[in-house]
């Protein structure tokens, strides 16, 4: 039994990261801003990027440490290099990052700097580089399809995603944490590329309603994402991730969470099945 730090550790993968490691028989830290209450085998801390120190209480006496960057924040190489040289002072083990798949074929970007980063820190590191993750359509900015308005808003055209469950997400990056697969860089994604009207479809069947999806040009959508607060280089470089997805070029299956699980990563459809309790509105 080993005490792991998890950053993020109130959203989409760091909760589901705790839940796993609790169920394995760790205990571990929750960290965030606002951690939220203490649960069995979970300690909340408070940690934000911006305040460096928060690092050291929320690092000491934790075995390894599941690294996700500041939200909505592009550059956070530096910070994260930060983290990494402490941990190693602290005697933390080893740190899984959440990245995003992709980021190495690019020429240059902020958030494979950070996976440099981190590595550069000499602390063995994993990385967990995840295609988009299922749960958008239910706790983040697609959630409007399956809460409220049936709408799917999204510049991809007739272009296909293979989205992957954050529930294997996080199997792959407790498995790393806890040394059940070797450290090392993971492509994730679902079995299968879906377009989103094939989403929609599924999410139709299971919420027993109809969802749509609505194709609008990617500067229109980046207007509006900017109109609804989100800073600016933000939306430019979710456009930029459309863009790849109506292109095409974003289509692909990754083997990570074979090659880390041994078993296959979960189907959108089997996913959305599992959460058909959730996607039927209150009568
Ligand atoms: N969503 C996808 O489809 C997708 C796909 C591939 C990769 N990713 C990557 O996943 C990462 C997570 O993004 P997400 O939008 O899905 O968020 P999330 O993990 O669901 O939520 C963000 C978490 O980080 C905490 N947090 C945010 N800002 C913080 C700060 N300044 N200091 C400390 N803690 C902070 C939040 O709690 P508090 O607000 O209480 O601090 C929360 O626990 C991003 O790096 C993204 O690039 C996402």
């Amino acid at each position: 039994m080993t005490t792991h730090l998890v950053l993020g550790g109130t959203g989409k993968t760091g909760r589901r990261v705790l839940t796993q490691l609790v169920a394995a028989g760790h205990t571990a830290r929750a960290a965030a801003r606002t951690p939220g209450p203490a649960s069995p085998g979970v300690e909340p801390v408070h940690f934000d990027w911006a305040d460096r120190s928060t690092y050291a209480p929320a690092l000491s006496g934790v075995d390894a440490v599941y690294v996700v960057p500041p939200a909505l924040q592009l550059e956070h190489a530096e910070q994260i290099a930060a983290l990494g040289t402490l941990a190693l002072d602290l005697g933390v083990s080893r740190a899984v990052l959440l990245s995003a798949r992709g980021v190495d074929k690019a020429p240059d970007n902020a958030t494979f700097r950070s996976e440099q980063a981190l590595a550069g820190t000499g602390l063995p590191t994993g990385v967990v580089r995840p295609s988009w993750f299922a749960q958008n359509f239910t706790e983040s900015f697609f959630a409007p399809a399956t809460s409220s308005d049936g709408v799917i808003v999204a510049p991809t055209g007739e272009g296909a995603h293979a989205f992957i469950d954050a529930e294997d997400i996080a199997a792959v990056a407790v498995a790393l944490l806890t040394g059940q697969a070797p450290l090392g860089a993971y492509d994730l994604s679902g079995p299968q590329a879906l377009r989103f009207s094939e989403v929609a479809a599924i999410l139709s069947a299971h919420a027993g309603r109809e969802v749509k999806h609505v194709d609008l040009p990617v500067d229109d959508w980046k207007a509006g994402a900017a109109q609804n607060g989100l800073p600016a280089d933000y939306a430019e470089m979710l456009g930029m991730l459309f863009t790849l997805i109506r292109d095409g070029y974003d289509a692909d299956v990754s083997d990570g969470v074979q090659r880390a699980l041994g078993r296959p990563a979960t189907s959108f459809e089997d996913w959305a099945a599992r959460e058909a309790g959730s996607l039927r509105l209150p009568d």
